[in-house]
């Protein structure tokens, strides 16, 4: 055990940066833990629509998923240099190599995972995700899971699966792993 024993405290924590597929409780999770650490939480999606001025949907209709990927990849770069905070990324965050590493290089990689099945039902009333207009079904949401799953895994120092934990479990069994890396 380590000398005089208290329990680390989180002041020293690196930044968390939550990547995983759509559905899988990164928003909900970092908002929580934010509260809980009292951490500033950035939203990347929130972020970019509100620089854009427009919804996701909006982006992607009108300045194509290609101009999206590059809001985010600034956004990460900017990110980068703030001090502490709780980065609730997008589902696509991780599918760019200089994503993972920005996000590498100056924190800790937290992926979220559930079956597809509960990322169907949390997602099938939400019309916010464009990659997933006609595919909410468990098949579609399977297979692209599938593709995705490789590059997930590689950018990853912790990983939780949320499909039967509570918000608050899940953020428990965030800080444990995390405290553990
Ligand atoms: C995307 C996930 C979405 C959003 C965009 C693209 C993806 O974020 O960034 O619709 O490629 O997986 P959430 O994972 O927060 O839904």
């Amino acid at each position: 055990a380590r000398s005089g024993s208290a329990p680390r405290r989180c002041s020293n924590m690196k930044t968390l940066f939550f990547i995983g597929f759509m559905g899988v409780g990164k928003t909900s999770v970092s908002a929580a833990l934010g509260r809980m650490l009292k951490l500033p939480v950035i939203e990347m999606d929130q972020q970019i629509a509100r620089n854009e001025g427009m919804t996701i949907p909006e982006i992607f209709a009108q300045k194509g998923e290609g101009h999206f990927r590059q809001c985010e990849t600034a956004l990460l770069e900017g990110l980068a240099a703030e001090s502490t905070c709780l980065v609730s990324c997008g589902g696509g965050v991780a599918m760019r190599q200089e994503n993972v590493a920005a996000m590498r290089r100056c924190g800790t990689v937290v992926l979220l995972t559930a079956r597809p099945e509960v990322i169907l039902d949390r997602v099938k009333d939400s019309d916010e995700r464009p990659l997933l207009q006609g595919k909410k079904n468990v098949a579609d949401i399977a297979a692209l899971m599938a593709q995705r799953r490789g590059a997930y895994e590689a950018a990853a120092d912790v990983t939780v699966d949320t499909s039967d934990l509570t918000i608050e479990e899940v953020c428990r069994a965030v800080l444990r792993q995390v405290n553990e890396t």
